[in-house]
């Protein structure tokens, strides 16, 4: 048994990922622009981040933008980077004092340099002793993240077994997600971290995401406890 199977039998999950799925249909239901959806999804997102460190949750990955998402129209993606980069502007004064060390995974090679700058600005903030640990994912899409780092170990000369490959994934030095919350109710993965993701618990939601509350993430940290416990009670009985 892996490391981290063995820590997804624990009540408390040591990584939750999210993907934050919602913000759009939240704000059309009210007859307002898709962009006070994703504000509020950035508050959501905050709101979420403080509870899971209160609850002594060490890693928390949050689904930001995929490689799909460029695909949506050129005026929704430029809110989108403008909202990033004002969000990091904003969040890099409380890191410390909130004990968040922030890091982002994904391709940023067609984002502007300006949020590059802001995203290399955040991972720069001195958090020696994290609470929590937030991984924002930007860009970023499971099979890119496979592909990458099989042409990481071609390029190292290293042979591709499951070993080399998990070594230079985009979360190498992160444990393996236990549960993923989805909100907005779709059952999908949408090419989130698909080696990361295999031995996770599933948690699709349908409250969409600028409505996420800590007690919903309370909901799904109750659930994830009784699936570990039901897998306990039939492992003891065999
Ligand atoms: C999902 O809703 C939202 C996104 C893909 C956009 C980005 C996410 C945020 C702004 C929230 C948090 C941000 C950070 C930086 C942590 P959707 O637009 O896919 O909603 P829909 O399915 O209702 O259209």
């Amino acid at each position: 048994m892996t490391d981290s199977s063995e820590q997804a039998r624990s009540a408390v999950p040591r990584h939750v990922a999210i993907i934050m799925d919602g913000n759009g249909r939240w704000a059309q239901a009210r007859g307002r622009p898709r962009a006070l959806g994703h504000r509020l999804g950035v508050q959501a997102a905050r709101r979420v981040v403080q509870a899971a460190s209160d609850r002594g949750i060490p890693y928390i990955t949050l689904f930001a933008f995929s490689q799909e998402n460029w695909y949506r129209p050129e005026r929704e993606v430029s809110v989108l980077m403008r909202l990033f980069a004002r969000s990091m502007r904003r969040e890099r004064a409380d890191l410390q004092r909130n004990g968040v060390r922030m890091r982002f995974i994904g391709d940023t090679s067609a984002f502007a340099e300006s949020l590059r700058a802001e995203m290399r600005a955040v991972e720069a903030v001195d958090v020696p002793e994290p609470r929590i640990q937030v991984r924002v994912a930007l860009g970023y899409g499971g099979k890119w993240d496979i592909c990458q780092a099989a042409e990481r170990a071609r390029q190292e000369g290293v042979a591709i077994d499951e070993e080399s490959l998990a070594a230079r994934l985009s979360m190498s030095d992160v444990p393996d997600p236990d549960l993923l919350i989805r909100t907005g109710g779709e059952q999908r993965i949408s090419n989130f971290m698909l080696w990361q993701l295999a031995y996770a618990e599933l948690c699709f939601v349908d409250t969409l995401w600028p409505d996420f509350e800590a007690s919903d993430l309370d909901a799904a940290l109750g659930w994830f406890a009784r699936r570990q416990r039901r897998f306990g009670r039939v492992a003891e009985s065999r």
